[in-house]
C-alpha cells in the first residue's frame, strides 16, 4: 500500500520529541507506571527517537522485553545510540516495520501507541494485525495529539478498533491529549 509521507513525523524533527521540557510535561514513569510491571512483554509502535522506550526497558527489567518498532530507520538508530550511551543492559529489541505491516511475532501484555495512530495509512489492517499480537488480558494505551486529531477522527479510530475486536476499558486523562485504554472483547 502507498503511504502519504507527509503524515509521518520526519527524523529531522525528532529533537522536538525528546527533550527535558517534554519529560517534565509528559513524564514517562508517570504515564506508563500504572500499566507496565516487571517481566512484561511490551510492544511500542512508532517509538520515534525513544522518548518512552528507555523507561519501558527499565520498568520491565531483564525478565521482560520491550519491542520498539518504527517505520523509519533513522528513528531506530537514535534509540540504538541512546541504549549504547546509557551503558545499561536493557532488554529492548528494535524492529523496522513496513508502513502497512508491523511484522513482529509474539504475544504482548501491553501495547503503547503515543502520537502514532493518526500517521498510519490503514488503521483497519493495523488493528487487525494488533489483535493477533495482544494477549487476551492485554491492554493497548493510545494517546493522540489534540491539534492533529479531531474528536471525530478519534471516535472513527475507536470504531475501527471495535471492528477488530477491541473494547474501551478506560479513558485516562492526559490533558490536552485524546487518550484511551483498549482491551480485547
Ligand atoms: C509523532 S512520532 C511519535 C514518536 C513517539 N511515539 C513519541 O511519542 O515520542 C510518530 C512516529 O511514528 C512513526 N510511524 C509513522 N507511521 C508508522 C507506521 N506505519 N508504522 C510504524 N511507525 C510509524 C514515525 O516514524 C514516528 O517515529
Amino acid at each position: 500500500m502507498s503511504h502519504d509521507k507527509t503524515r509521518v513525523c520526519p527524523v529531522e524533527r525528532s529533537g522536538s520529541l525528546d527533550n527535558r521540557i517534554r519529560r517534565w510535561l509528559q513524564n514517562p514513569q508517570k504515564i506508563l507506571g500504572p500499566y507496565i510491571m516487571e517481566g512484561m512483554e511490551v510492544l511500542e509502535i512508532g517509538c520515534g527517537p525513544g522518548f518512552f522506550t528507555m523507561d519501558m526497558g527499565r520498568m520491565v527489567r531483564k525478565s521482560g522485553r520491550v519491542v520498539a518498532v518504527d517505520l523509519q530507520e533513522g528513528m531506530l538508530q537514535k534509540v540504538k545510540e541512546k541504549i549504547r550511551l546509557s551503558g545499561e543492559e536493557l532488554n529492548i529489541e528494535l524492529h523496522k516495520c513496513e508502513s502497512d505491516r508491523i511484522g513482529v511475532s509474539g504475544e504482548f501484555d501491553f501495547v503503547f501507541l503515543f502520537y502514532v495512530v493518526h500517521e498510519l495509512p490503514d488503521q483497519e489492517s493495523f488493528f487487525r494485525e494488533l489483535s493477533s499480537l495482544l494477549k487476551n488480558d492485554g491492554r493497548i494505551l493510545i494517546v493522540e495529539p489534540p491539534m492533529h486529531v479531531s474528536k471525530q477522527a478519534f471516535n472513527e479510530m475507536l470504531e475501527i478498533a471495535g471492528k477488530a475486536g477491541f473494547v474501551v476499558v478506560d479513558r485516562p486523562k492526559m490533558f490536552p491529549n485524546k487518550v484511551v485504554l483498549l482491551g480485547k472483547n
